[in-house]
């Protein structure tokens, strides 16, 4: 287990939105599974600012319903491991573009940092997006956004969406280096935090067998799946004005392509992984019109209940053209990828909850085993969640006395592979920022490139007012997409 050494320098780490669901089911929960590990330094305090009228007390009641002791177990090691966390934890009430609230924060923090000690201060804007710019200005405002070269460091964590396309992205980013540096800056993609994402590049890069086989040479298609059972959630107002493709697609599954796609960095230094992965994102042309479908699910009966449909859902205006579900086929112009399709499908209120990444391999040539059996090419599939893990379709020769192939699987199954509690992607990502570690993080021109693989097509669809295809809850979605994946000899599962 790594383990942190910082004892010398004093760390605040401030969540700004610290009522909200974030804060409370992901970002706190991954703070104390750090503090459980002895991965957070000795001298840190943690602070939480909302508008929600909250007293300490309160606060500490409202985080820790969300606690797990996943890393202690043993109930009286656990409580009182909550209780130290919990005692670390403070709470100041205030607006977000109020500098006065933002004041009466930074008093209680000066008044607890150890002025000996060099100061880290982590802001974390979990606040919804139209909402980065107003607060990284009141901090700026009330003179929290200042390092002090040798005493106090900042850096500060957005999450996606940034942006609604190219030009507002882009606007998002210029105006909020007024406030914070790029190097100050980490963007999220929660997916990059994920235990097998993370493995995609141990899985190509620390093994021989694969990099030689992986390209177009050998591969006919890569499919990048991710499917969710379940509807908006309580969470239509934000859905409603982004979408899959933004909500989903532009952003973790890109991040997944680009770490299948890219070449070899020349080390697993951040800026080198970086710069490897903007190189394949920038390979990808703009998706075009006729390789995208969309779909919004309609109500259903799923599972013995009755789901509703979106434009049934609270908050959903009932002639909302926004897409729940999008498939689209991606094509990288370079040597090694060229004229591979791509498949990328998300969607909520499907049939499945699964995130999963495809490689089918090309036919073996002259396959002297076609008289008495059907061979069928490998695949390699990557599962993201549930069970995640790698599996390979090898054909076999069946046990018998007669040459007979058949399609057999060599599964590597986290569960059983390993003991090691996977960690939540969160926990992960929070370490690194603590650690200074960008390598998962997104790079100012990473997101440009990915915003203008789906700008133009998002651009056409709602400048047309395109109208999704209905396709009923708990579904594989809408038909046409099984349409798009055949033009191109290729199949979603
Ligand atoms: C978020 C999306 O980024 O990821 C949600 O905004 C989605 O719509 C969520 O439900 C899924 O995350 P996970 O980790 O549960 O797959």
């Amino acid at each position: 287990m790594p383990q942190n050494k910082s004892h010398d320098q004093f760390l605040s780490i401030v969540v700004i939105g610290a009522s909200g669901d974030l804060a409370v089911k992901k970002i706190f929960p991954a703070l104390f599974a750090l503090f459980c590990r002895k991965l957070l330094p000795e001298s840190f305090v943690c602070y939480g600012y909302a508008r929600t009228e909250l007293n300490d007390e309160a606060f500490r009641m409202l985080l820790m319903g969300s606690l797990s002791c996943r890393y202690t177990p043993g109930e009286s090691e656990c409580r009182s491991l909550m209780d130290a966390f919990l005692s670390r934890c403070h709470y100041v009430s205030g607006g977000y573009d109020d500098p006065l609230g933002l004041l009466r924060l930074k008093s209680v923090m000066e008044s607890q940092e150890q002025h000996d000690l060099p100061v880290t201060r982590l802001f974390y804007l979990s606040v919804p997006p139209f909402l980065f710019l107003p607060t990284a200005q009141s901090l700026k405002e009330a003179g929290m956004a200042e390092e002090i070269p040798e005493k106090q460091k900042l850096r500060v964590v957005v999450e996606k969406p940034f942006g609604r396309d190219r030009q507002s992205s882009d606007a998002l980013t210029r105006d909020l280096r007024h406030v914070f540096t790029e190097e100050q800056s980490y963007r999220i993609d929660h997916y990059l935090g994920k235990e097998v994402v993370q493995n995609l590049m141990a899985l190509r890069f620390a093994n021989l067998i694969f990099e030689p086989i992986w390209n177009r040479n050998n591969i006919h298609y890569i499919r990048f799946c991710w499917s969710e059972d379940i509807g908006t959630e309580g969470r239509a107002g934000y859905f409603d004005h982004y979408g899959i493709i933004r909500d989903v697609m532009q952003n973790h599954l890109l991040q997944m392509l680009a770490l299948i796609t890219m070449e070899e960095p020349l080390s697993l230094e951040p800026e080198q992984v970086r710069n490897e992965k903007v190189k394949a994102l920038r390979a990808v042309q703009p998706v075009r019109f006729e390789d995208m479908v969309i779909g919004q699910y309609t109500e259903a009966n799923y599972k013995g209940q009755v789901q509703k449909g979106y434009l049934q859902e609270t908050g959903v205006p009932a002639d909302s053209i926004t897409p729940t579900y999008g498939a689209a086929i991606l094509k990288l112009r370079n040597r090694r990828w060229d004229g591979v399709p791509f498949l990328l499908s998300a969607g909520k209120g499907l049939n499945t909850r699964r995130t999963g990444i495809h490689i089918e391999f090309r036919h073996v040539p002259g396959n002297i085993f076609t008289a008495n059996s059907s061979p069928v090419p490998n695949s390699l599939r990557i599962r993201v969640q549930p069970d995640a893990g790698v599996s390979l379709n090898i054909m076999t020769k069946v046990p018998g006395l007669r040459m007979s192939l058949e399609k057999t699987e060599l599964d590597l199954s986290y569960a059983s592979a390993f003991k090691e509690e996977i960690p939540d992607a969160y926990e992960s990502l929070l370490l690194d920022v603590i650690q200074g570690d960008k390598s998962l993080f997104i790079r100012a021109d990473e997101l440009e490139a990915a915003w203008d693989i789906f700008t133009p097509v998002l651009h056409d669809l709602e400048g047309c007012a395109i109208k999704p295809q209905p396709y009923p809850f708990g579904s594989a979605g809408p038909d046409s997409a099984g349409a798009l994946a055949a033009l191109y000899n290729a199949e979603w599962a």
